[in-house]
């Protein structure tokens, strides 16, 4: 294993759209446990391929229940809206307030290539529809209600 430099904010890899993983090989497994070390490493809870330069379709994310690797994902519905604050790994020390959908059903591929669907609520939520837009070319202060960089100062 072997954290990657993330891609900064201003690059534009953050803003394409990455393809669908159509084999799951060797290279696959060696970014998925790369993009985990990365994002321990930065104290993050989601990372997105792009974030490392990699145009593919794959997130790892770990909110304090597990690491969740995931393929393809795909929001299949949603449910209610929350507004909450998020950073992101590409946009160092800065927050802002984001409206989501309470309730997220995900559909993806693990590492075995089998298909898994999974119901986050709260911060999954939130972490699961953050790293599914990165596949999408699309930053969370795309949808930035307010910036609270300075108000959460000192946290
Ligand atoms: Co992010």
């Amino acid at each position: 294993m072997a954290t990657r430099k993330i891609v900064k904010v201003g690059d534009d890899t953050l803003r394409k759209i990455s393809r669908p993983i159509k084999e799951i090989d060797k290279r696959t497994k060696q970014l998925l446990d790369d993009m985990a070390e990365t994002m321990y490493a930065s104290e993050g809870v989601g990372l997105a391929a792009p974030q490392v330069g990699v145009l593919r379709r794959m997130v790892v994310i770990d909110v304090g229940e597990g690491l969740l690797e995931l393929i393809n994902p795909e929001i299949i519905s949603t449910e209610g809206s929350m507004v909450n604050a998020e950073g992101c790994l590409s946009i160092p020390g800065r927050r802002g307030t984001v409206e989501r959908p309470e309730k997220v059903v995900v559909r993806a591929l693990n590492r075995k290539g089998r298909e898994i669907e999974l119901t986050g609520t709260g911060l999954l939520a939130m972490a699961l529809c953050h790293e599914i837009d990165h596949l999408d070319g699309i930053l969370y202060t795309d949808k930035m209600i307010e910036d609270v960089t300075d108000k959460e100062q000192g946290q």
